[in-house]
């Protein structure tokens, strides 16, 4: 996420951070030698999968499960939401910080579900990790959303406070501040994509769980009609508290229209089908964008499930899911992403980039998976691009992240020889309070961070930003866009690491 905490040293610190640059470049170059060496391939991507939904242990909020693997995290803001008489403890943590940001912990969840919905059947024994992951999710959602159509929790913790601390989630002790919106401070955005969130986990939880399935459904139809009835963006309804941090860039259809595909594939109730038809022509923006603001391409790969066989209703959703798909290959003439020397997908000028290598390649897969089951291919100007075109695609994407790379490290924490140590993450810097019950306040972590050494708890598969554009990387709590892991990043890649522990295309 664009994180703004601890501005005050990372300005003191930027003069040392520039000279430090070019010692660092030295190290790098021996690095590559010594990569090559330590790689192992093809990379274990089961081993993978497990550490991915194992990060989500990591990122909890709330009374923690006896259950609990991540056994350094421990309770913590057990009294999230009693400000405002409610109870919202739970929920994720968004990032290397401690704020519940709905938009995007809504968005994790959608995505964890979608993982489960599409490559469950892939998880054996990890399926039910993966559900527990999606669950620590609807379970919170249902709380955020209990007193719908009045009222929706978009957010708790005043992020300004939190991000001017370093500290615990344990220890926690700035404003937890629950924003809601309401009919009159709407926010549609957020809570549509609360929707798709209860939506999609209704569909992961069907065949075990036909009850929470259900209950999960009848919120979702409450709070879709809410965020449809009452139209608004939340930046405008809570402020400072969600802009600067999660703006909503591109407008609130694409998430109404997006929710409505989901309660749809989840209920078959022809009135949302409707909704996406009557609204998918008018839908402005980009068709090629899929991330935690834009659902443009999401949208058109999740429909095209249903339509692709289907002349009548294919239009527009095939072509623009074809146009998507063109976009990312390397020589495409309308170009979605860049690519890095090293072979990654790039976004120039955004934070977090590892997020659009994983989004994407989950389109890819997804897509590819469905034109294989209708046996079609698509052609990307001179090229018939067949299922398997996109799944190699997406091969090359993982393989990077998990250390084929020109570094040769992995950008999974605790997967392979190599990864990074030094992640912004407040949690794993500091003595777990099993280890160092004492409480540390508000800048009593900053020690922690600005340690040369590692982080002292190993946050086991949380993925970071990533490398910059020239496959360079800097293992540095300073560097916020190459070290910070979010909830988001990961979600997605649990279906691609599923997908390629049992691949069911050849390629
Ligand atoms: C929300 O705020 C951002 C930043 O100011 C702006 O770019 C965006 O257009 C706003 N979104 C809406 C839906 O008005």
């Amino acid at each position: 996420m664009v994180e703004r905490q601890c501005e005050s040293f990372q300005t003191q610190k930027q003069t040392t951070y520039i000279a430090m640059s070019k010692a660092s470049l030295v190290i790098t170059m021996s690095m590559v030698v010594m990569g090559t060496m330590v790689m192992a391939f093809p990379p274990n991507y089961g081993e993978a999968l497990t550490k991915s939904i194992l990060f989500y242990e990591g990122q909890r909020s709330g009374k923690l499960p006896p259950s609990q693997r991540m056994t350094w995290r421990k309770d913590s803001a057990l009294r999230d939401g009693s400000d405002k008489h409610m109870d919202m403890v739970g929920g994720y943590y968004d990032a290397g910080d401690n704020v519940k940001f709905h938009f995007p912990m809504a968005f994790t969840t959608t995505m964890l579900a979608w993982s489960v919905v599409e490559f469950g059947d892939l998880m054996d024994s990890e399926l039910k990790n993966a559900l527990n992951a999606v669950r620590w999710g609807s379970d919170y959602f249902l709380k955020a959303t209990k007193y719908s159509p009045e009222m929706i929790v978009a957010q708790v913790g005043d992020p300004v406070l939190d991000h001017d601390c370093w500290e615990r989630p344990e220890d926690m002790d700035t404003a937890r501040t629950t924003y809601f919106i309401t009919q009159q401070k709407p926010g549609s955005e957020v809570s549509a994509e609360i929707a798709a969130a209860l939506a999609a986990s209704s569909i992961a939880f069907q065949k075990i769980d036909a009850t929470y399935s259900k209950t999960l459904l009848d919120r979702a139809y409450k709070v879709f009609e809410f965020a449809n009835k009452y139209r608004g963006s939340y930046n405008y309804s809570i402020g400072e508290a969600a802009c600067p941090f999660y703006c909503d860039h591109n407008g609130y259809q694409d998430e109404l229209i997006w929710a409505a595909s989901w309660i749809y594939k989840a209920s078959k109730s022809a009135y949302y089908w409707d909704f996406v038809k009557a609204n998918i022509q008018s839908m402005g923006g980009n068709i090629v964008e899929f991330g935690w603001d834009s659902k443009y391409a999401g949208i058109n790969v999740l429909v095209s499930q249903w339509v692709m066989a289907d002349a009548y209703n294919a239009n527009p959703f095939i072509p623009n899911a074809n146009i998507f798909v063109c976009s990312l290959l390397p020589n495409a003439p309308i170009k979605s992403v860049s690519y890095t020397k090293g072979g990654l997908m790039y976004k120039p000028g955004e934070q977090s980039n590892i997020q659009h290598p994983t989004a994407l390649s989950f389109l890819s897969i997804v897509y590819a998976r469905y034109m294989h089951a209708a046996k079609k291919q698509v052609q990307c100007g001179n090229e018939a691009v067949d299922p398997s075109r996109l799944i190699n695609l997406a091969k090359t994407q993982v393989d990077y992240i998990l250390g084929n790379n020109p570094l040769g490290m992995s950008y999974m924490v605790g997967y392979g020889a190599k990864y990074p140590e030094k992640i912004h993450h407040r949690g794993s810097t500091m003595p777990s309070v099993e280890v160092y019950p004492k409480h540390i306040g508000c800048r009593d972590g900053d020690q922690y961070f600005k340690s040369a050494a590692p982080n002292i708890n190993i946050l086991t598969g949380a993925l970071v930003g990533g490398p910059a554009q020239d496959d360079s990387f800097q293992d540095s709590r300073y560097n916020v866009g190459q070290s910070e892991p979010t909830t988001y990043l990961n979600a997605p890649f649990v279906g691609v690491l599923a997908y390629f522990n049992k691949p069911t295309i050849q390629f």
